[in-house]
Protein backbone atom coordinates (compact mmCIF):
# COMPACT_ATOMS: atom_id res chain seq x y z
CA UNK A 1 0.00 0.00 0.00
CA UNK A 2 1.74 3.46 -1.36
CA UNK A 3 1.66 5.91 1.56
CA UNK A 4 -0.94 8.49 -0.67
CA UNK A 5 -3.42 5.20 -0.57
CA UNK A 6 -2.96 4.87 2.98
CA UNK A 7 -3.65 8.33 3.59
CA UNK A 8 -6.32 9.08 1.30
CA UNK A 9 -10.04 9.51 3.19
CA UNK A 10 -13.23 8.80 1.60
CA UNK A 11 -14.80 10.90 -1.70
CA UNK A 12 -16.55 14.30 -0.60
CA UNK A 13 -19.76 12.72 -1.74
CA UNK A 14 -19.45 9.78 0.62
CA UNK A 15 -18.23 12.39 3.49
CA UNK A 16 -21.26 14.28 2.89
CA UNK A 17 -23.71 11.44 3.04
CA UNK A 18 -21.74 10.24 6.45
CA UNK A 19 -22.75 13.93 7.87
CA UNK A 20 -26.09 14.38 6.47
CA UNK A 21 -27.02 10.48 8.25
CA UNK A 22 -24.64 11.53 11.81
CA UNK A 23 -27.15 14.79 11.76
CA UNK A 24 -30.30 13.17 10.67
CA UNK A 25 -30.05 10.39 13.25
CA UNK A 26 -29.26 12.78 16.34
CA UNK A 27 -32.09 14.69 15.65
CA UNK A 28 -34.08 11.52 15.16
CA UNK A 29 -33.40 10.51 18.73
CA UNK A 30 -33.72 13.83 20.23
CA UNK A 31 -37.06 13.60 19.13
CA UNK A 32 -37.90 10.14 19.20
CA UNK A 33 -37.33 10.83 23.15
CA UNK A 34 -38.96 13.56 23.42
CA UNK A 35 -41.90 11.62 21.40
CA UNK A 36 -44.71 10.32 24.59
CA UNK A 37 -47.94 10.64 22.61
CA UNK A 38 -50.29 10.41 25.52
CA UNK A 39 -48.17 12.56 28.23
CA UNK A 40 -47.81 15.11 25.68
CA UNK A 41 -51.39 15.25 25.35
CA UNK A 42 -52.67 15.75 29.63
CA UNK A 43 -54.60 19.09 30.00
CA UNK A 44 -53.56 21.40 32.34
CA UNK A 45 -55.93 20.13 35.52
CA UNK A 46 -54.79 16.42 34.67
CA UNK A 47 -53.03 16.00 37.58
CA UNK A 48 -56.39 16.85 39.76
CA UNK A 49 -58.27 14.52 37.74
CA UNK A 50 -59.57 11.56 39.73
CA UNK A 51 -61.16 12.63 43.46
CA UNK A 52 -60.49 16.35 43.14
CA UNK A 53 -63.10 17.06 39.80
CA UNK A 54 -66.70 17.25 39.22
CA UNK A 55 -67.46 14.68 36.99
CA UNK A 56 -68.39 17.47 34.42
CA UNK A 57 -64.70 18.72 34.76
CA UNK A 58 -63.82 15.11 34.17
CA UNK A 59 -65.41 14.65 30.71
CA UNK A 60 -63.84 18.12 29.53
CA UNK A 61 -60.58 16.80 30.66
CA UNK A 62 -60.91 13.37 29.17
CA UNK A 63 -62.76 15.08 25.75
CA UNK A 64 -59.73 17.43 25.29
CA UNK A 65 -57.05 14.63 25.88
CA UNK A 66 -58.78 12.74 22.96
CA UNK A 67 -58.78 15.43 20.84
CA UNK A 68 -55.35 15.78 21.52
CA UNK A 69 -54.05 12.08 20.70
CA UNK A 70 -56.35 12.14 17.50
CA UNK A 71 -54.37 14.65 16.02
CA UNK A 72 -51.00 13.77 17.67
CA UNK A 73 -51.88 10.33 15.55
CA UNK A 74 -52.51 11.76 12.73
CA UNK A 75 -49.78 11.64 10.09
CA UNK A 76 -50.43 14.13 7.75
CA UNK A 77 -47.28 15.27 6.67
CA UNK A 78 -48.41 17.65 4.07
CA UNK A 79 -51.45 18.66 6.42
CA UNK A 80 -51.91 21.54 8.57
CA UNK A 81 -50.71 21.70 11.74
CA UNK A 82 -47.04 19.57 11.43
CA UNK A 83 -46.23 18.24 15.28
CA UNK A 84 -43.63 16.04 17.10
CA UNK A 85 -44.69 12.57 15.49
CA UNK A 86 -45.00 13.81 12.29
CA UNK A 87 -41.84 15.49 12.12
CA UNK A 88 -39.91 11.80 13.63
CA UNK A 89 -41.98 10.12 10.39
CA UNK A 90 -40.31 12.53 8.24
CA UNK A 91 -36.80 12.15 9.77
CA UNK A 92 -37.38 8.63 9.87
CA UNK A 93 -38.34 8.66 5.76
CA UNK A 94 -35.09 10.65 5.39
CA UNK A 95 -33.04 8.57 7.69
CA UNK A 96 -34.34 5.26 5.78
CA UNK A 97 -33.62 6.86 2.49
CA UNK A 98 -30.00 7.61 3.55
CA UNK A 99 -29.66 4.04 4.60
CA UNK A 100 -30.54 2.25 1.24
CA UNK A 101 -28.72 4.74 -0.62
CA UNK A 102 -25.28 5.00 1.25
CA UNK A 103 -24.52 1.41 0.70
CA UNK A 104 -25.16 1.60 -3.26
CA UNK A 105 -23.02 4.55 -3.49
CA UNK A 106 -20.38 2.64 -1.47
CA UNK A 107 -20.83 -0.16 -4.36
CA UNK A 108 -20.22 2.38 -6.88
CA UNK A 109 -17.91 4.62 -5.38
CA UNK A 110 -15.43 1.73 -3.58
CA UNK A 111 -13.68 2.42 -0.14
CA UNK A 112 -10.26 4.06 0.22
CA UNK A 113 -7.39 1.41 1.21
CA UNK A 114 -7.40 0.75 4.92
CA UNK A 115 -5.72 3.22 7.50
CA UNK A 116 -2.18 1.55 8.20
CA UNK A 117 -3.38 2.58 12.46
CA UNK A 118 -5.49 -0.07 12.63
CA UNK A 119 -4.65 -3.66 13.55
CA UNK A 120 -5.86 -6.50 11.55
CA UNK A 121 -8.26 -7.33 14.72
CA UNK A 122 -9.54 -3.30 14.41
CA UNK A 123 -10.06 -4.24 10.58
CA UNK A 124 -12.34 -6.92 11.23
CA UNK A 125 -14.18 -5.13 13.96
CA UNK A 126 -14.47 -1.93 11.78
CA UNK A 127 -16.07 -4.40 8.99
CA UNK A 128 -18.53 -5.74 11.23
CA UNK A 129 -19.53 -2.32 12.68
CA UNK A 130 -20.35 -0.56 9.69
CA UNK A 131 -22.51 -3.53 7.96
CA UNK A 132 -24.37 -3.83 11.40
CA UNK A 133 -24.50 0.41 11.54
CA UNK A 134 -25.56 0.32 7.57
CA UNK A 135 -28.25 -2.85 8.93
CA UNK A 136 -29.91 -1.10 11.57
CA UNK A 137 -30.27 2.14 9.46
CA UNK A 138 -32.97 0.11 7.51
CA UNK A 139 -34.61 -1.84 10.50
CA UNK A 140 -34.95 1.13 12.84
CA UNK A 141 -36.64 3.19 10.96
CA UNK A 142 -38.84 0.15 9.35
CA UNK A 143 -39.27 -1.05 13.05
CA UNK A 144 -41.15 2.80 13.39
CA UNK A 145 -42.94 2.20 10.17
CA UNK A 146 -44.39 -1.31 11.26
CA UNK A 147 -45.24 0.05 14.49
CA UNK A 148 -47.72 3.56 12.71
CA UNK A 149 -48.96 1.57 9.89
CA UNK A 150 -50.41 -1.36 12.32
CA UNK A 151 -51.34 1.00 15.32
CA UNK A 152 -50.71 -2.29 17.41
CA UNK A 153 -48.15 -1.07 20.47
CA UNK A 154 -46.95 -4.75 20.45
CA UNK A 155 -44.47 -3.65 17.85
CA UNK A 156 -42.58 -1.03 20.14
CA UNK A 157 -40.06 -3.73 21.97
CA UNK A 158 -38.98 -3.73 18.52
CA UNK A 159 -38.31 -0.17 18.01
CA UNK A 160 -37.00 0.46 20.91
CA UNK A 161 -34.60 -2.88 20.52
CA UNK A 162 -33.79 -1.99 16.81
CA UNK A 163 -32.73 1.66 18.77
CA UNK A 164 -30.64 -0.27 21.57
CA UNK A 165 -28.74 -2.34 19.22
CA UNK A 166 -27.78 0.90 16.85
CA UNK A 167 -26.10 2.32 20.23
CA UNK A 168 -23.75 -0.74 20.59
CA UNK A 169 -22.63 -0.82 16.86
CA UNK A 170 -22.25 3.59 17.31
CA UNK A 171 -20.15 2.08 20.75
CA UNK A 172 -18.24 0.37 18.93
CA UNK A 173 -17.75 2.16 15.74
CA UNK A 174 -16.24 5.20 17.83
CA UNK A 175 -13.91 3.35 19.63
CA UNK A 176 -12.31 2.65 16.64
CA UNK A 177 -12.95 5.39 14.63
CA UNK A 178 -12.68 8.46 17.20
CA UNK A 179 -8.96 9.25 16.59
CA UNK A 180 -7.64 12.30 14.95
CA UNK A 181 -5.31 10.06 12.59
CA UNK A 182 -8.70 7.55 11.47
CA UNK A 183 -11.37 10.86 11.72
CA UNK A 184 -9.88 12.75 9.66
CA UNK A 185 -10.48 10.53 6.73
CA UNK A 186 -13.94 10.99 6.89
CA UNK A 187 -13.35 15.07 7.55
C1 LIG B 1 -33.63 6.37 12.43
C2 LIG B 1 -34.91 6.23 12.62
C3 LIG B 1 -35.55 6.25 13.98
C4 LIG B 1 -34.99 6.39 15.23
C5 LIG B 1 -33.50 6.54 15.60
C6 LIG B 1 -36.09 6.36 16.18
C7 LIG B 1 -35.94 6.49 17.54
C8 LIG B 1 -36.98 6.46 18.45
C9 LIG B 1 -36.82 6.63 19.86
C10 LIG B 1 -35.49 6.88 20.59
C11 LIG B 1 -38.06 6.51 20.42
C12 LIG B 1 -38.40 6.62 21.91
C13 LIG B 1 -38.35 5.24 22.52
C14 LIG B 1 -38.31 5.32 24.03
O1 LIG B 1 -38.99 6.18 24.60
O2 LIG B 1 -37.58 4.49 24.63
C15 LIG B 1 -39.00 6.28 19.36
C16 LIG B 1 -40.37 6.09 19.53
C17 LIG B 1 -41.26 5.96 18.49
N1 LIG B 1 -40.99 5.97 17.15
FE1 LIG B 1 -39.13 6.08 16.31
N2 LIG B 1 -37.29 6.22 15.50
C18 LIG B 1 -37.00 6.15 14.15
C19 LIG B 1 -37.91 6.03 13.12
C20 LIG B 1 -39.29 5.99 13.25
C21 LIG B 1 -40.24 5.98 12.16
C22 LIG B 1 -39.92 6.02 10.65
C23 LIG B 1 -41.46 5.93 12.72
C24 LIG B 1 -42.78 5.93 11.96
C25 LIG B 1 -43.58 6.92 12.08
C26 LIG B 1 -41.32 5.90 14.16
C27 LIG B 1 -42.35 5.83 15.09
C28 LIG B 1 -42.18 5.85 16.46
C29 LIG B 1 -43.27 5.74 17.41
C30 LIG B 1 -44.77 5.58 17.05
C31 LIG B 1 -42.70 5.79 18.67
C32 LIG B 1 -43.41 5.65 20.02
C33 LIG B 1 -43.95 6.98 20.48
C34 LIG B 1 -44.68 6.76 21.81
O3 LIG B 1 -45.71 6.11 21.83
O4 LIG B 1 -44.18 7.27 22.82
N3 LIG B 1 -39.96 5.94 14.45
N4 LIG B 1 -38.32 6.26 18.16
C1 LIG C 1 -25.38 7.78 12.84
C2 LIG C 1 -24.20 7.40 13.25
C3 LIG C 1 -23.16 6.82 12.32
C4 LIG C 1 -23.29 5.91 11.31
C5 LIG C 1 -24.56 5.21 10.85
C6 LIG C 1 -21.98 5.71 10.73
C7 LIG C 1 -21.69 4.83 9.69
C8 LIG C 1 -20.46 4.72 9.07
C9 LIG C 1 -20.17 3.87 7.96
C10 LIG C 1 -21.19 2.92 7.29
C11 LIG C 1 -18.88 4.05 7.60
C12 LIG C 1 -18.11 3.39 6.46
C13 LIG C 1 -17.91 4.36 5.33
C14 LIG C 1 -19.12 4.54 4.48
O1 LIG C 1 -19.70 3.54 4.04
O2 LIG C 1 -19.50 5.70 4.28
C15 LIG C 1 -18.34 5.02 8.54
C16 LIG C 1 -17.04 5.47 8.53
C17 LIG C 1 -16.51 6.34 9.44
N1 LIG C 1 -17.18 6.95 10.49
FE1 LIG C 1 -19.12 6.73 10.94
N2 LIG C 1 -21.08 6.50 11.39
C18 LIG C 1 -21.77 7.21 12.37
C19 LIG C 1 -21.26 8.11 13.27
C20 LIG C 1 -19.95 8.50 13.32
C21 LIG C 1 -19.40 9.45 14.26
C22 LIG C 1 -20.24 10.16 15.36
C23 LIG C 1 -18.07 9.54 13.99
C24 LIG C 1 -17.01 10.35 14.66
C25 LIG C 1 -17.23 11.41 15.43
C26 LIG C 1 -17.78 8.67 12.87
C27 LIG C 1 -16.56 8.53 12.26
C28 LIG C 1 -16.29 7.76 11.16
C29 LIG C 1 -14.98 7.68 10.52
C30 LIG C 1 -13.70 8.41 10.94
C31 LIG C 1 -15.10 6.78 9.46
C32 LIG C 1 -14.00 6.34 8.49
C33 LIG C 1 -13.28 5.13 9.10
C34 LIG C 1 -12.20 4.61 8.16
O3 LIG C 1 -12.52 3.76 7.33
O4 LIG C 1 -11.09 5.06 8.26
N3 LIG C 1 -18.95 8.04 12.50
N4 LIG C 1 -19.32 5.42 9.41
Amino acid sequence: MTTTGATRGYRASQKLLHWMTVLAVSAQLAVGYNLDLDDGCDPTGEDRSGGDTTDAEEDRLDRLEDLCEASAADYDLLGGSFDLAELHLALGLTVLALGVVRPLWRKVAGLPPWSEHLSEGQRRLVHWTERALMVLLVVVPLSGLVLVVTGDDAWLPLHIGAHVAFFVALAAHLSTNLRPVILRRML
